[in-house]
């Protein structure tokens, strides 16, 4: 194995995006390739069939592979979220080691403390983030509220034992939109500290809650553009991929074109009665795109007044990226019900081929592979957990 190469793996509700990178001497990756296949086995971010997924995950490295031409099976970064993942706020205390001053050790110590209301029987805990912080009343002991996330151990098992099977080696499982977010928060101009990054898939809607710079809360919702394909194939009595074609038609053309009149041609191979209205086309889609957005809010409006607002903070701006997050009409709607600025982001630092929205999470995790091989610190894991790491490594037991 080459130890500087890097296969991401984005587990999508609609498809399994594959990154392959090599790491330079300056810390940062090549892209050497991608690959990509439907998703099976996995819908709405639930996994369904660990075999079916797997089979999935094996098609797009195989893709990569074909199109890099190096055997690379053994560097495998897995990034998963939906409500696969488990996520809790817990309350960690521990003493202060100096009186008064609150340490990054006494934080961590408090982060680790946190950690014990998980069931780590059941649970494998993948990071732990210190959303906020203060002393206690004397001044002794630090109480910490830590953003954990976890997965069940009997999926993580499953998973890395069907990878096993199917020739690949399973590095490490991540929240692929929590890393990305992380990223991306890296090369934000202005170094933004309270904000919500936001990916709207196929099938979910994954957020992370930032306050502080500090990831406080995140979560999926299974909300995505998967609703606005199934209604244009009932309203329009197309297949799925002629919908997924029209929606994307639809994305291009300028909203001026309502109440003109104007008629498209959406006809694909063996349809010919495929005339459609623009004004029925934006009917369809732009209902869906209101109903996601307005349940999106309503999920998170308490959480902004439990997380931002009552630590009097304000909220600077939504961060949104993912397949359906790149649709025109969708910025505009969450800046208009969140009544905050939002903002398109991608990876604008790869190549343009792979510079897509639907990417911004692949290439968290290729980023966050990259860090582990540097060996920098990788927020979300304790000092505790790298060393372990580093031992199961050199023991080769990992
Ligand atoms: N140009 C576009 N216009 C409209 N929708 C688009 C466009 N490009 C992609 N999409 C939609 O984005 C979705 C796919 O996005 P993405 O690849 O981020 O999802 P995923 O990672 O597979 O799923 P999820 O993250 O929800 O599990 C599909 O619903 C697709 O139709
Ligand atoms: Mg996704």
């Amino acid at each position: 194995m080459n130890k500087k190469t890097i296969l991401a793996v984005d587990v999508g509700t609609g498809m399994v995006k594959v990154f392959a990178g090599k790491l330079q001497a300056d810390g940062t990756v090549d892209i050497l390739g991608s690959g990509t296949a439907p998703t099976a086995g996995y819908e709405k971010g639930v996994i369904t069939d660990v075999n079916a997924l797997t089979h999935s995950i094996r098609q797009a490295v195989d893709c990569v592979i074909m199109a890099v031409d190096e055997q690379m099976t053994d560097c495998v970064y897995l990034g998963i979220s939906g409500s696969t993942l488990v996520t809790q706020n817990s309350i960690g205390s521990v003493a202060v080691t100096t009186p008064e001053t609150i340490t990054p050790q006494d934080i961590e110590r408090a982060c680790k403390a946190a950690t014990f209301e998980i069931e780590q029987d059941k649970y494998e805990i993948l990071h732990v983030f210190a959303a906020r912080n203060s002393l206690a009343k004397t001044g002794e002991a630090v109480e910490v509220e830590a953003h954990i996330v976890a997965v069940p151990k009997d999926i993580l098992g499953e998973i890395s034992h069907a990878l096993k099977e199917s020739g690949l080696t399973l590095n490490c499982i991540i929240a692929g939109d929590i890393m990305a977010a992380e990223t991306i928060k890296k090369e934000l101009p202005g170094k933004p500290e309270n904000f919500i990054f936001m990916d709207i898939g196929a099938g979910t809607t994954d957020f992370v809650m930032y306050v502080g710079g500090n990831p406080c809360f995140s979560a999926s919702l299974p909300l995505g553009g998967d609703y606005i394909t199934n209604d244009l194939m009932q309203g329009l009595t197309v297949n799925r991929a002629h919908a997924e074609e029209i929606k994307r038609y639809y994305s291009r053309l300028s909203s001026d074109l309502r109440n003109q009149g104007v008629v498209l041609d959406c006809n694909d191979y063996g349809t010919t009665d495929k005339h459609v209205s623009y004004d029925f086309l934006y009917d369809i889609i732009e209902s869906r795109v209101d109903e996601i957005v307005g349940l999106v809010y309503d999920y998170i409006k308490p959480r902004l007044s439990q997380y931002v607002t009552e630590n009097g903070q304000t909220l600077e701006r939504i961060y949104l990226t993912g397949g359906s997050g790149a649709m025109p009409s969708m910025a505009s709607r969450i800046a208009n019900v969140f009544q905050i600025n939002t903002e398109m982001v991608k990876p604008v630092h790869l190549p343009v081929e792979y510079a897509q929205p639907a990417n911004t999470v692949c290439y968290g995790i290729i980023d966050y592979g990259a860090r582990v091989l540097a060996s920098e610190p990788v927020v979300g894991k304790s000092a505790w957990d790298v060393l372990i790491r580093k031992a199961k490594k050199l023991l080769k037991i990992c």
